[in-house]
């Protein structure tokens, strides 16, 4: 089950942030987010402001040369994971990030190489403008009974 699509458009950074601690705000243990776009999109931006709205102390950093790293201290912990390294499902299956799945919110950059192996997530996908370097058209798409109703009230709220 898919959900309608819902989009935004933002001019800053800032903006983009806005619209992740939207979501924040909607986000318990056990969900998945898969985050994508190209490089630059944004993706690591809109984690940082996802777990500083859940109270992380932590700096996120861009998890482009690590696989993967937890945010604690917060709300609910946060894994954040970067894909852009793997080349397979299997090579992630190994790595054995699932058992913290239930515990965590998971955002997964570059997220389309787990999108079958995560079926019920909620796809945010961050799009580049050619015209300007600062606006990004933010869709966000429920993918599970989980996220009927999720994308609207996150672009309601924000
Ligand atoms: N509206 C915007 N939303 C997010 N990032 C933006 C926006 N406008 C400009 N940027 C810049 O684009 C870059 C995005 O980098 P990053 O979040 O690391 O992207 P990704 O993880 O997708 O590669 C940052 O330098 C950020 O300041
Ligand atoms: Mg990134």
């Amino acid at each position: 089950m898919t959900t309608d699509s819902f989009r935004v458009v933002v001019d800053s950074p800032r903006r983009t942030g806005e619209v992740a601690a939207a979501l924040a705000g909607h986000l318990r243990a056990g969900d998945v987010v898969l985050l994508h776009g190209e490089l630059a999109a944004g993706k690591t931006t809109f984690v940082q402001a996802v777990a500083a709205a859940l109270g992380s102390p932590d700096q996120v950093t861009s998890p482009t040369f690590m696989l993967a790293q937890f945010y604690a201290g917060g709300r609910v912990p946060v894994l954040h994971i970067d894909t852009y390294r793997l080349t397979s499902v299997t090579e992630f299956r190994d790595l054995g990030l699932d058992e913290h799945f239930a515990e965590s919110v998971t955002l997964v950059e570059w997220g389309g190489l787990v999108a079958d192996e995560l079926p019920e997530h909620l796809a945010v996908t961050l799009e580049l403008d050619p015209d300007d370097r600062e606006r990004r058209t933010i869709v966000l798409a429920g993918r599970g009974a989980r996220w009927a109703g999720v994308p609207e009230k996150v672009l309601t709220g924000c």
